[in-house]
């Protein structure tokens, strides 16, 4: 029997093909083939990520597929938005990042503005939820990064494609994204089939903190690393303004655990007066407490006496012994 969302997928993968011919085939393309060379991604990519473009006709890809799909398949697709009674391509003008499920079907796009006098809104728009897309389960690159997953039992978790790419550069393949959007409970379910490590790299940015920070709730600490990228960058960046072979150098050596992160994180500004001390110092000896082994409880209370300037080791140790007898 067929399956009832066969018309969708087929609709996308169509779709793909088209918005890959332009980006390889059309003058336009080699000026988008130009924009993404800067950025790092060859022929090669674009054909390892089935890279496009959409043109700027508002509804190029409409004019040529719509002889071939019913007209309520397109509907649902997302591919398309409808004003003053006609049709028009959701995407036009982009740089086309194909999302696929975990079987490789396509089930959505990314599009990424890429030129200079562009004054359309979002650096990126995204397929709205379908019959088969739905964000908060799907994972960029899940398909391809699944054998390397299953084997190593690890995966990495970052933001959008650029990064996925430069991961994949620097010869790293179990890597997903979550294309900007919340890490959700689906998605950490989905994962925790396939691995039992978490890395988490996500941009150097206070969202990106605040994510991983949200990330490791849903993940728990005890499964999951983190990988800080510089203030400002993001994984992309990082190889960028140094190499390849350092990004894969940082993902592979560069990894800390979630209480560092959080002794980071969760510091106030301010550390002078004794309060805030004491608050801070109860908020680290309840994660102190939870880690497994007395030498790792040691190492992170040496690293918090350093922060307090008004407690020893002693004192320290004290407030987490106290913490564990109170557990
Ligand atoms: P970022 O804001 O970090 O993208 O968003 P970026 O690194 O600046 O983009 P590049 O490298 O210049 O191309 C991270 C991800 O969030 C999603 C995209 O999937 C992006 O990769 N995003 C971002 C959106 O969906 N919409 C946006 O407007 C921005
Ligand atoms: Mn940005
Ligand atoms: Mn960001
Ligand atoms: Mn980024
Ligand atoms: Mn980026």
């Amino acid at each position: 029997k067929e399956n009832p969302n066969a018309p969708l997928y087929n609709l996308n993968n169509q779709a793909a093909r088209l918005y890959n011919m332009l980006l390889t085939s059309t003058e336009l393309g080699q000026k988008a083939q130009a924009y993404l060379e800067k950025r790092g991604i060859t022929a090669e990519i674009i054909k390892a990520f089935n890279l496009g473009l959409a043109p700027e006709e508002q509804d190029f890809i409409y004019q040529n597929l719509s002889s071939k799909f019913d007209e309520a398949v397109m509907a649902k697709s997302g591919l398309f938005r409808y004003s003053n009674n006609r049709t028009f391509d959701a995407f036009s003008n982009r740089i086309m990042f194909p999302v696929t499920n975990e079987y490789g079907h396509v089930v959505a796009f990314s599009g990424r503005k890429w030129q200079e006098n562009d004054e359309s809104r979002g650096k990126y728009i995204n397929t709205q939820a379908t019959e088969i897309y739905d964000k908060s389960f799907e994972l960029f690159h899940l398909d391809k990064a699944k054998p390397t997953i299953s084997k190593s039992k690890e995966v990495y978790l970052m933001e959008g494609p650029m990064d996925v790419i430069a991961a994949y550069k620097a010869g790293i393949f179990n890597v997903v994204a979550t294309m900007g959007t919340a890490l959700t409970e689906k998605h950490v379910r989905r994962l925790k089939k396939l691995a039992k490590k978490y890395i988490l790299l996500y941009d150097g940015d206070n969202a990106g903190q605040n994510a991983i920070y949200k990330a490791l709730d849903l993940l728990g600490q005890k499964q999951t690393e983190i990988v800080r990228i510089p203030e400002g960058m993001d994984p992309d960046e990082y190889a960028k303004s140094y190499s390849y072979e350092a990004l894969a150098k940082l993902m592979t050596e560069g990894r800390i655990q979630p209480l560092e992160f959080l002794m980071d994180y969760q510091r106030p500004a301010n550390l002078n007066n004794l309060q805030s001390q004491l608050d801070f110092l109860e908020e680290m000896t309840a994660e102190i407490v939870k880690l497994p082994s007395i030498t790792s409880q040691d190492l992170y209370i040496r690293k918090l006496v350093e922060l307090l300037p008004d407690f020893d080791y002693q004192q320290v140790e004290q407030a987490v012994n106290l913490r564990r007898e109170n557990n």
